[in-house]
């Protein structure tokens, strides 16, 4: 299935409420495994680790007042998209996503929460949308892996030609470079389609798309925290050892070595 269809299906069902159940139908989820990976996964989400991801995410927007900004990737809206509604006396935002759905449904939330002007865009973002230099702010959550390594350079320039001097853009990101996330990603690689429109950066390819930009900065975030999951059966034991393998992957993070075994990244890119 192309990208496009997918993301049309899976936010339709989202949309319609249906997405529960359709994951038990399909998956029969009340099986033990998937009963044992949605728990794990709901206690994940509510980590500090992960609170952490979200919060260095949204320490990211500052605004002075009419500053010009683009989401890519947008889909149903992201908490960035919700610090944008928050702000939506001062900001011009524009929401870009190649599936159409999520876009109908964000702009009834846009007219419900006073942000009617809010404009959304049908496109792909490496056509020609937008003329240069129209943003000061370009931000996603999840977009940029899904370029893959011969993409990911012209979406960089694409971002730096967006942006107007002076323009700050940022992405909360996966990384591809720990071990165990690898391995994981390359064995259900045949039961997850969506797999294969996935890049998530290499150190390499990392290193090559912030090198587009005038400055740059990358805030690494889960590595060894990864390991609370083993304890998701105890919510008492899940939060000690999160807080503990969090306080072990802040201390890591500003060593170069390490940071091949983190997961999530933030990173943010300037125009001069
Ligand atoms: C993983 S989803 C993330 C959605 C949203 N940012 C979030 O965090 O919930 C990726 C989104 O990017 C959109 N997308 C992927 N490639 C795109 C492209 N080349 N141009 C525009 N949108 C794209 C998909 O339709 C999808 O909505």
């Amino acid at each position: 299935m192309k990208q496009v269809e997918f993301y049309e299906e899976v936010y339709g069902r989202e949309i319609e409420g249906k997405a529960e159940t359709y994951d038990k139908a399909r998956n029969c989820s009340e099986t033990l495994i998937n009963n044992t990976w949605r728990r794990i996964r709901d206690f994940y989400a509510r980590s500090k680790s992960v609170n952490e991801v979200f919060h260095c995410f949204e320490e990211q927007f500052s605004f002075r007042g009419g500053e010009r900004v683009l989401e890519i990737g947008c889909g149903l809206g992201t908490p960035g998209t919700e610090v944008c509604i928050e702000n939506r006396d001062r900001i011009h935002y524009v929401g870009l996503d190649f599936a159409l759905k999520p876009l109908l449904s964000l702009r009834r939330r846009f007219a419900e929460n006073g942000a009617g002007h809010f404009r959304l865009v049908h496109a792909n973002i490496l056509d020609e949308c937008f003329a240069h230099e129209s943003f000061d702010i370009v931000f996603g959550r999840g977009i940029l892996h899904h370029f893959d390594k011969t993409k990911k350079p012209v979406l960089a320039k694409r971002i730096y030609s967006l942006l107007k001097p002076g323009g700050k853009a940022f992405f909360l990101e996966p990384l591809n470079t720990n071990p165990v996330m690898v391995s994981l990603r390359a064995l259900s690689r045949p039961f997850r389609p969506n797999l294969s429109w996935e890049h998530p950066f290499s150190s390499k390819e990392m290193k090559s798309f912030v090198t587009v930009f005038d400055s740059h900065e990358v805030h690494y975030f889960i590595a060894f925290s990864l390991l609370s999951m083993a304890t998701a059966f105890h919510r008492t034991l899940f939060e000690v050892t999160d807080q503990a393998f969090n306080k072990i992957d802040h201390a890591l993070s500003s060593r170069s070595w390490w940071r091949k075994f983190y997961t999530k990244c933030v990173i943010t890119l300037s125009r001069h």
